[in-house]
């Protein structure tokens, strides 16, 4: 089989192009290099140091059930044999960012894509696109969840229906997946935690997210959510708390379609707005009461 290419965005004089790629590929493991296998301990050693109290329960505890370890890249076909028995999920190889409809697609049937690639040493820090750490060592814990794991199944339908609803079906479906899938909070007993994969893969955002002052942290609420831009380049100025995977679920159970249709009328709201009546956490004990809006 020919080796995978490593499809990632152009830079040109007019700024960055998303190029994207689809198919899945054989994960080509003989072929990484010494310095593949480095940059994976290097970032899995430094992440789980750093999440050890920040990223929530279920997640280290996942991490560790899939014989995830800091010693090498693992191989998809592996974690393969320990996911699919828990909750039916398996790993696809991909080459970069895939098509909307068919990253969608995939997820609806449970099949969760890979990039096969690492970022390079010079990328430790940080990377645009998402790379093998990210989307092994941010995404795929979670799916060890039954209820988490069903949550990705029904927002890859969901994906698929406001992919023929329109392109504002889509943007309300993709702040969701931003403020929870990449960049969620959950609120567990000694009190918030980290469960979004765009944190735990981001060595600053990990403790940004919990420890600074300036971000809002604001109690989930679909509406609010769908309304709210997010920033792509920076830290998120708000970040969105969950009680429960269960709560998640059943809150985006209904029919988003009159849901899409209500938010198009409304203005949407920048990424750092508070509005009266958000329930704000407290950064420390995690504990929330209701805004009297922005200050
Ligand atoms: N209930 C949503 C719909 O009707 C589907 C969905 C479920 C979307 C879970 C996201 C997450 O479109
Ligand atoms: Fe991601």
């Amino acid at each position: 089989m020919n080796q995978p290419r490593r499809v990632e965005n152009l830079h040109t004089d007019k700024g960055k192009v998303p190029v994207y790629a689809t198919g899945v590929v054989e994960q080509p493991w003989d072929g990484y290099s010494a310095d593949d296998h480095a940059v994976w301990r290097l970032l899995y050693a430094r992440q789980r140091e750093l999440l050890v109290g920040r990223a929530s329960r279920a997640f280290l505890e996942a991490q560790d059930a899939m014989g995830m370890t800091p010693d090498a890249i693992p191989r998809f076909e592996d974690l393969n044999r320990v996911l699919s028995s828990a909750t039916g999920w398996t790993l696809v190889g991909v080459e970069g960012l895939l098509p909307e409809l068919d990253f969608f697609d995939h997820l609806a049937n449970r099949r969760f894509p890979v990039t096969w690639w690492i970022r390079r040493p010079d990328q430790v820090d940080y990377i645009e696109e998402p790379d093998l750490f990210h989307d092994l060592f941010g995404h795929v814990p979670l799916l060890m969840n039954p209820v988490f794991a069903d949550y990705m199944e029904a927002y890859g339908r969901g994906g698929v229906k406001a992919h023929g609803i329109g392109a504002d079906a889509l943007q309300f479906l993709t702040r969701l997946y931003w403020y929870t899938v990449e960049f969620g909070l959950i609120r567990e007993e000694g009190g918030l935690r980290i469960y979004g994969s765009g944190i735990v893969s981001s060595s600053g955002e990990s403790v940004h997210c919990l420890e600074s002052d300036a971000p809002n942290r604001i109690g989930f609420d679909l509406e609010r959510i769908m309304r709210t831009r997010y920033r792509i380049d920076t830290y998120q100025k708000t970040y969105f708390v969950i009680d429960s995977f269960e709560q998640l679920f059943e809150a985006t159970r209904p029919d988003f379609a009159p849901i899409y249709a209500r938010l198009a009328e409304q203005p949407s709201l920048p990424a750092g707005t508070v509005l009266d009546g958000d329930r704000v956490f407290n950064r420390g004990t995690g504990e929330g009461w209701a805004s009297d809006g922005d200050v």
